[in-house]
């Protein structure tokens, strides 16, 4: 299957969407009941036991209670199947019979297209004859004892199509020169290697294992190749081609994402020999990141199938690093997203698994079996945490032990840039040490200062820590599930979007008050900035909505707000609206104090800091109070 990224014509899209219906579809994977006028059954995206999906006939959308995943036809399909949006709207296009015309494409798209088709193709043959090789030739029979020693089933082996290069210079060059596949296409695979005299071409791979490497649509990118001795190299590993990047590639990805999506979670660990080891032992939600340490490339791809993420690492070392490296992932990730304007969906939930010292994933599994793994993985710390326990340990809690945790600490501290969360954390640490959190809080602007300086953007750490909070890396006061809906601006501002989309007569209300001028939140303005420009007398206003949204979490966003049912008349909505404006003028009165706080956070004057974000969370409270008392009048 190729992953055109054609155009597909605006017409072609609404065709389809007017013919085909949402239960229908979703019924295929999901066993739906009715419940008035939605449906529900249990979730495809989390696992659950009592049912929380709900898929509304009437909007043509759904939206998940539970995990707070949603959308309308086509991203549906995305999420279930891992489709791109082009290849879901070619899926139903066959279903309900529409036919899709393709986009000419250029000469030079032609060739590149064609080039990568031949490569994957060549790939797949590649490991059909190593594969082969392991099972049934003579030759194969050292590579399947070796298997045989290390564990690994016949199963295993057909499950993973591991193979074997058998010794010698030229098996595959002969093998495929008989297929008349030139040796040319052969050397881009990264399969062979031309001669240093150049007159001809030698096989990379020589008696060694074979890991036919898989991306989610099940093509074969890439090989790894492992020694049947300890010679050196251990693994060789194909090169970057055209259809491999190691950085967006992970090991096991094509068994382990389906597991990942009802588990709700994924295993990362280091090794070929781990993952096998895992599925073996019935742990399929994991994968391998290839000789790099984990990337945002990774993450993205990871975030379409699990929430949860758990790293497993063979030392604290190892672990320290990642996590070190993770808060730059998502820090950096963030002040990209922003640049583009394009918010990021970071519902990712991060812990760090250390395994106790001369263990891999693989010998830990095969020695203890899966379900100490398991208990293990449960009780995996998220990433502040993993590195506030570390550093304690490292250093003690003498005077000088806790100013060498404080050290340590301020950094990460320092990116959780959401108050709330910050604080918690800084709470925890304050008790562990027993010192006082002012002193902690000092430290921490202290980095968040000089990080500012060094030009991220001043609401960056801010984005940044908001990140590691929805990750999970942080947590919030309330432990357990959050909609994401819930994690997202106040309820009153996420009152107005809802009314604004299940009750179009009110918007030109909203542009004659100005009342998107008094968000706080900026995901929510802009959602609503969007809805505004919708035309409200479309009949699938929502779904049209979420196809034109240009990011996963605003079509998240939508769908949750468009779900949450009420009964909306004129009246109420217009009394809603009123007090929500007389509020925001009250806040922007109080505008003065944020002021206040700026220039105290600029002159590094702690106290007067301290002081003034206490009067603020007051007044917070105070008018989350009269929110709450408008909301329960309407
Ligand atoms: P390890 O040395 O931990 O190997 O490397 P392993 O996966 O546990 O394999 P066994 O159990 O010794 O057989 C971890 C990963 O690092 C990459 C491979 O992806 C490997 O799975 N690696 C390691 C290389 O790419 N090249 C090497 O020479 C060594
Ligand atoms: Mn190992």
């Amino acid at each position: 299957m190729l992953l055109l990224a054609v155009f597909i014509p605006e017409e072609k899209i609404s065709e389809i969407k007017n013919a085909a219906d949402i239960v229908d579809v979703v019924s295929e994977a999901v066993l739906l009941k009715k419940a008035g006028k939605n449906h529900v059954g249990l979730c495809p995206f989390h696992s659950e036991k009592t049912p929380s999906f709900t898929v509304s006939p009437d909007k043509q959308i759904f939206y998940c209670f539970g995990c707070g995943t949603g959308g309308n036809i086509f991203s549906f399909l995305m999420k279930q199947q891992g489709l791109s949006f082009p290849e879901a709207v070619r899926a139903l296009g066959k279903r309900y019979g529409i036919d899709i015309p393709d986009r000419p494409l250029s000469p030079e798209q032609k060739k590149k297209i064609s080039e990568r088709e031949k490569l994957f193709d060549i790939n797949r043959r590649t490991m059909e004859f190593y594969h082969q090789a392991l099972k049934s030739s003579a030759a194969g029979q050292v590579a399947r004892s070796y298997l045989q020693k290390r564990g690994i089933s016949q199963k295993t082996i057909d499950d993973f199509k591991l193979g074997y290069a058998q010794q010698g210079w030229d098996n595959l060059l002969n093998h495929f020169s008989k297929k008349r596949i030139s040796p040319v296409l052969l050397e881009k695979s990264g399969l062979v290697l031309p001669k240093k005299n150049k007159a001809g071409y030698y096989d990379r791979f020589r008696d060694r294992i074979m890991f036919p490497i898989f991306d989610a649509s099940l093509q074969v990118v890439g090989f790894g190749g492992r020694v049947l001795d300890d010679s050196l190299p251990k693994y060789l590993n194909s090169p970057e081609t055209p259809v491999y990047n190691k950085r967006r590639s992970l090991y096991g990805i094509q068994r382990a994402k389906d597991k990942c999506r009802s588990a709700g979670s994924v295993f990362i660990v280091e090794g070929y020999l781990d993952v096998i080891a895992l599925h073996q032992h019935g742990v399929e939600n994991s994968v391998a990141t290839l000789g790099t340490a984990l990337t945002p490339d990774h993450v993205r791809l990871l975030t379409r199938f699990a929430g949860r993420m758990v790293l497993v690492y063979d030392s604290d070392d190892a672990g320290i690093r990642s996590a070190r490296r993770c808060i730059d992932t998502f820090w950096k990730e963030h002040v990209d997203f922003r640049r583009q304007d394009v918010y990021r969906e970071e519902n990712a939930d991060t812990h760090i698994l250390v395994l106790p010292a001369g263990h891999d994933p693989d010998s830990f599994i095969f020695e203890k079996g899966p379900d100490l793994f398991m208990e293990a993985a449960s009780r995996a710390p998220g990433i502040i945490t993993f590195l506030m326990n570390c550093a304690i340990e490292k250093y003690g809690l003498s005077t000088q032990g806790k100013v060498n945790i404080l050290k340590e600490m301020q950094a990460p501290l320092a990116a959780i840039n959401d108050r709330v969360a910050q604080g918690l954390y800084i709470q925890k640490l304050a008790e562990r040490l027993g010192i006082a959190e002012n002193a902690i809080l000092e430290r921490v602007s202290e980095v968040a200062a000089h990080i500012t300086k060094r030009g991220f953007a001043a609401d960056a750490p801010a984005a940044a820590a908001d990140s590691l909070y929805r990750s999970g890396s942080v947590k919030p006061a309330s432990e357990g599930q959050h909609s994401q809906t819930e994690a997202i601006g106040n309820r009153f501002e996420r009152q107005i979007v809802a009314m604004m989309l299940q009750f179009a007569d009110i918007l030109p209300e909203v542009v004659k008050l100005n009342a998107l001028s008094y968000f706080e939140n900026k995901t929510l303005k802009n959602l609503g900035e969007y809805i505004l420009k919708s035309d409200p007398t479309s009949v699938d206003r929502v779904s049209e909505l979420m196809s034109r949204a240009d990011s996963d979490q605003k079509q998240t966003l939508i769908a949750s707000l468009s779900m949450v049912d009420e009964s909306w008349n004129m009246k109420g909505c217009l009394r809603l609206l009123g007090k929500f404006v007389e509020n925001g003028q009250k806040m922007r009165d109080s505008g003065v104090l944020e002021e206040q706080i700026k220039a105290a956070e600029q002159s590094n004057d702690h106290d007067l800091l301290l002081k003034l974000l206490n009067q603020k969370q007051k007044m917070a409270e105070r008018s989350e109070k009269q929110k709450s008392a408008a909301l329960t009048e309407k």
